[in-house]
């Protein structure tokens, strides 16, 4: 089993940070989906966790209150922590189910489609200044990553959120550094210090708001209330917090992907130069032919189990891979294709049951903005560098390119 010549594999489980694997995850998915579809697998820390790679079962395992993000016997961690600290465990992805559906209600009061309307106008600004500045430089190429795809997302939370024009460096600045934490436990001082840096800004902007009220984020999310319920100063924090982490290098790898696998098939890459409102199919194509979110966030087993012909334990560790389900043939014909055209497409690259992306409309409205003003003002854009020659950065969760050269 798993012989296809990936040195991560061994009979105890397939490696999943190997970089062999990263660098193209499929044909071992595709093992996976016909060999042993509920996989168990060993994690750095010694603990073994399982992976589910078809389709059928992602979307059962998504809806089965069984597995949950935040499980009883993990006890409650309210007050254990700084208050800055308390805010990375208490958000949507990892309260309890009840915590979380009221959370949720009201959110969805302030998340509205009108509120995501309210940034088109923007999005296409910001697209425009990064791309002109560019062309101005007179150079012929830049780096898609960091020139583009990188700085286009937190532009937009920051104007979404309301954060003032000449804070907008600062609050950049940190929101990157406690991105990289995230992905860097070597960081974790340093981006302790600049968690409570933010969090007292926070605190201002939000004071600031509930004196003067705004047409943002911000003050749509102070004013929510259900039945005399409003959101708590903590659940502002803790959601302005997720909104950066969740929202940010999906969105960044949305934009890289997307434009490799359309440099990657030029004739779809045309199809979409020549009919412009495919942008939207084409996006969902993208999203699940190649899409950022690779694998889900943990579920823990609440109770033993038996799925798939395996013995699950209370307390074991699963995950989900979107990347492998949304490849699925018993689901999407001739899976490994992208076709920009395909008619049915019930990806799940934005996940599935009570966790689905809170921000998937504002993904999508970036992401149709963010290549289709590439295209427009790049038409000829083109790999600068050898396909092989690409490193695809490390992690389980996240699928995306460290670099992009492109020159057009
Ligand atoms: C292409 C871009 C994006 C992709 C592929 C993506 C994907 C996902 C996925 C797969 C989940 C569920 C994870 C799980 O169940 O383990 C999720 C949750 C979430 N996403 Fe996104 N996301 C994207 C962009 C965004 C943006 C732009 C925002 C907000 C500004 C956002 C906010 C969230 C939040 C708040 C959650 C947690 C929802 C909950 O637990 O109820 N995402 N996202």
């Amino acid at each position: 089993m798993f012989t296809n010549g990936n040195k991560g594999h061994s009979k105890s489980g397939v490696d999943f940070l190997d970089q062999s694997f990263i660098n193209n995850p499929f044909p071992v998915y595709k093992e996976l989906r016909n060999e042993d579809p509920v996989h168990r697998f060993p994690l750095p820390s010694g603990h073994f966790a399982w992976m589910i790679t078809r389709y059928e079962d992602a979307v059962e395992i998504f809806q089965d209150k069984r597995f949950v993000t935040n499980p009883p016997f993990m006890g409650n961690v309210e007050g254990a922590a700084p208050p800055h600290q308390e805010i990375i465990s208490r958000n949507l992805l990892s309260v309890n189910p009840e915590d979380h559906r009221r959370l949720r209600r009201l959110i969805q009061k302030a998340f509205t489609p009108r509120m995501i309307e309210r940034l088109r106008g923007r999005i296409v600004e910001i697209s425009d200044e990064l791309l002109d500045k560019v062309l101005a430089s007179g150079k012929r190429e830049l780096d898609l990553i960091a020139d583009y795809a990188f700085p286009l997302p937190i532009m937009v939370i920051c104007e979404m959120l309301g954060v003032p024009l000449e804070d907008q460096d600062k609050f950049q600045e940190w929101s990157n550094t406690i991105m990289e934490g995230f992905n860097n436990p070597h960081m974790n001082e340093k981006s302790d210090e600049v968690m409570k840096a933010f969090v007292d800004y926070l605190h201002v902007l939000i004071t600031e708001r509930r004196q003067h009220l705004q047409e943002d984020l911000i003050s749509d999310l102070i004013s929510v209330e259900e039945e005399g319920d409003v959101l708590s100063e903590q659940e502002l924090y803790a959601l302005v917090f997720v909104l950066i982490i969740a929202g940010h290098e999906t969105t960044v790898n949305l934009i890289g992907n997307g434009m490799l696998v359309l440099l990657d098939n030029p004739e779809q890459k045309q199809l979409l130069l020549n009919d412009p409102e495919l942008i939207h199919p084409a996006l969902e194509e993208i999203l699940r032919y190649n899409g950022p979110a690779e694998v889900s966030n943990i579920r823990w087993a609440t109770e033993d189990v038996e799925y798939g012909g395996k013995h699950i334990r209370q307390g074991d560790m699963l995950f989900v891979s979107f990347s492998s389900a949304n490849r699925d043939p018993q689901q999407f014909p001739e899976p490994d294709m992208f076709d920009i055209t395909r008619k049915v497409n019930n990806h799940i690259a934005f996940g599935k049951g009570i966790h689905f992306c809170l921000g998937a409309p504002l993904a999508r409205l970036e992401g149709e903005i963010a290549i289709h003003a590439l295209l427009r003002k790049m038409p000829d854009i083109r790999l600068n560098t050898t396909e092989e020659s690409l490193e695809w950065r490390q992690g389980m969760i996240i699928r995306g390119l460290k670099d992009f050269p492109v020159s057009f």
